[in-house]
């Protein structure tokens, strides 16, 4: 499925909308460079599971954590270089349960994702304001 939005709006509100698919334990795994729109993607699904404070790029804390109708981790694995690494983010205790992981940087632990990982690929569209969204795994 391929999603093309014009607006950080229009990309929240895909969030949204993937927000009223997930059901708990669903891995969603966010590829594409910086400024793409995967901390604006992150905070659409988080208010679409009723959370709306404080959603920022993870990127000093590696993990940040919400709460709402589902628990959600929200990880930036940019600094992420190594198993070891990986590992002390908690990614591994966290997938087995029936929080949603939300992956900023995937490209950097690709060979860690589960086969069943939900794909969401961000590339630039035509102009400075779009964004072409690939997702796999998930219908809308
Ligand atoms: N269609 C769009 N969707 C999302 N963001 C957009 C769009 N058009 C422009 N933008 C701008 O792009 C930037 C996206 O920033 P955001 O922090 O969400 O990216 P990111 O992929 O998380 O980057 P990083 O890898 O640095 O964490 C914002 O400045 C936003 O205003
Ligand atoms: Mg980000």
């Amino acid at each position: 499925m391929q999603i093309v939005t014009d607006s950080p709006a229009q990309t929240e509100e895909l969030g949204r909308r993937i927000a009223q698919q997930l059901r708990g334990g669903e891995v969603l795994a966010l590829f594409g460079g910086m400024g793409m729109g995967k901390t604006a993607f992150t905070r659409g699904l988080a208010a679409g599971l009723g959370i709306s404070s404080g959603i920022s790029s993870p990127t000093f804390s590696i993990v940040n954590e919400y709460h709402g109708r589902l628990t959600v981790y929200h990880f930036d694995m940019f600094r992420v270089e190594s198993w070891e690494d990986l590992e002390s983010t908690g990614f591994f205790d966290y997938l087995d349960t029936d929080a949603v992981l939300v992956i900023e940087w995937s490209e950097n632990i690709i060979g860690a994702l589960p086969p069943d990982a939900i794909i969401i690929e961000l590339s630039a569209g035509k102009t400075e304001q779009e964004r072409i969204f690939r997702i796999e795994g998930l219908e809308l």
